[in-house]
């Protein structure tokens, strides 16, 4: 027995890179979605031509979603599961004095068993809510919390990729939060002998993940670093992966990434995580970096930087809607994508004040049509819905499973129905279209994404099964 969802669709099919989505994005109004009883698409097109329709009286459960769409799932790249309750909260300042003043009190409050649980739950919720299928998500200090993380996940058959937040240093409010250097490496392994592929015990058709997760360079110490290389060498062949903040805040002097270069006495930021994080960049130990390694933020890379995560197919979680909250600058999006790097697409809540992963790319979409000079840029309907779901299946390492709707993937997809938010719905029926089909379509898929709010989203699966809370 097939399972049929009938809709319109829309997907980036194949394996483009970025500046190839326009060509391979995939329109098909009067879609059908058709699964096996795994899960896995087994055929995406016009409906009218799927399997059963050929075949009279074949067995076919059917779901028609009418006017609605069915997209791939979102996957956020970088999202803070224990900043659940801190998205707006004022620091009056920067990323440093936010941390200090919002975030470290925040995250301590999961120190608190009952806490953490309510956290998870509602984090957990959040994510349903705004279809985010599949995320990348930066922990919590305290194990029992991130049990109640995975807990929590696998109860709601969403897929995740996280660990436990490393801290072995930091100022008075991050206190609670840190370990000593022994109990950071033990911790970290600790979570992945007991949460890596624990749903399944197969990395391969897994849903959970455990990634090594050291907050950033100023969190951390040339010790932590070390061991952690030396960790990620153990365990890099069973496809555990690394997350961490990388070139966010350059402010002049006293910023993030003048003090990283100042404290470790190194060339560049990503030196740190590169194995190369003793004075004057020299080599102290193994690197993290990889192409299970996802940097959220490089906002101020150099040439170099860029080229050394090209070359480790090291990917980045580009968080706009964050930079603009904390005041962190602008992700140059030409000369990143030139770089050839994965970029997806991260809300980093709290930082970001937005859930939504299309929320994301409209203001990506704002803030790289206004960079200065050559940078502008209007990214393509494409390149946005692309970078919200096949770049972050990519950068996550799992673009062989979700992120479109190719036939033996695994169906990651949301129903939208816009007629559950009034101004999207009226965006789509009322907005002026061109005359030609393409930029008609494209049209649309900018409507859509841009015009999408929570209400719309009516429906969330993960492999062929509805997500509920
Ligand atoms: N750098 C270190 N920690 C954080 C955090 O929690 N949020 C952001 N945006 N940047 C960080
Ligand atoms: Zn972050």
């Amino acid at each position: 027995m097939t399972t049929t969802h009938l809709g319109q669709i829309f997907h980036v099919a194949g394996r483009p890179v970025v500046t190839e989505a326009a060509d391979a994005l995939t329109w098909i109004p009067d879609g059908a979605l058709v699964l096996d009883g795994a899960g896995t698409i087994v055929y995406c097109g016009p409906r009218d031509g799927r399997p059963a329709a050929r075949t009279p009286g074949s067995a076919e459960r059917i779901h028609d979603h009418g006017d609605g769409f069915l997209i791939p799932g979102f996957v956020d790249a970088h999202i803070h599961f224990p900043q659940t309750y801190s998205v707006d909260a004022y620091g009056g300042g920067q990323l440093l004095e936010w941390l200090e003043t919002c975030i470290f009190p925040a995250e301590a409050r999961l120190a608190d068993p009952g806490f953490a649980q309510q956290i998870a739950r509602d984090f957990t919720a959040r994510r349903i809510a705004v279809g985010t299928t599949a995320a990348m998500v930066f922990g919590s200090a305290f194990p029992h919390a991130q049990d109640a993380l995975f807990d929590e996940t696998r109860r709601a058959g969403l897929r995740l990729v996280g660990g436990r937040g490393i801290q072995t240093v930091g100022g008075p409010a991050s206190a609670p939060l840190l370990t000593t250097e022994q109990q950071a490496i033990d911790l970290t392994a600790d979570e992945i002998s007991r949460w890596h592929a624990a749903d399944s015990g197969d990395v391969s058709s897994a849903l959970l993940h455990v990634a090594i997760v050291p907050r950033f360079s100023l969190s951390v110490t040339t010790e932590t670093l070390a061991g952690l290389g030396e960790l990620y060498d153990d365990v890099r062949d069973r496809g555990v992966y690394v997350h961490t903040h990388l070139n966010e805040n350059n402010r002049l002097g006293d910023g993030e990434i003048d003090l990283v270069k100042r404290s470790y006495e190194v060339d560049s930021y990503l030196d740190t995580y590169d194995g190369r994080f003793l004075p004057g960049s020299r080599t102290g130990g193994a690197g993290l970096l990889g192409r299970r390694t996802v940097m959220a933020h490089a906002v101020h890379c150099t040439d170099d930087e860029l080229t050394r995560m090209a070359e480790t197919g090291t990917s980045i979680a580009h968080c706009p809607v964050s930079q603009l909250f904390l005041g962190s600058g602008t992700m140059p999006w030409k000369r990143t994508v030139a770089a050839g790097i994965t970029i997806a697409a991260g809300t980093d809540v709290g930082a970001g004040d937005e859930w939504l992963i299309s929320r994301v790319l409209s203001d990506a979409f704002k803030v790289h049509l206004s960079e200065p000079g050559a940078g502008s840029v209007a990214m393509h309907p494409a390149e946005m819905l692309f970078t919200a779901t096949l770049a972050g299946a990519r950068a996550l390492d799992m673009e062989n499973r979700f992120g479109n709707f190719d036939v033996g993937k695994e169906a990651d997809f949301l129903v939208i129905r816009p007629e559950r938010w009034t101004p999207l719905e009226s965006i789509l029926r009322q907005g002026i279209r061109a005359d030609d089909e393409v930029t008609a379509r494209d049209q649309t898929l900018f409507a859509l994404l841009m015009g999408l709010r929570e209400p719309a989203i009516a429906e969330v699966y993960v492999r062929g099964h509805r997500v509920r809370t």
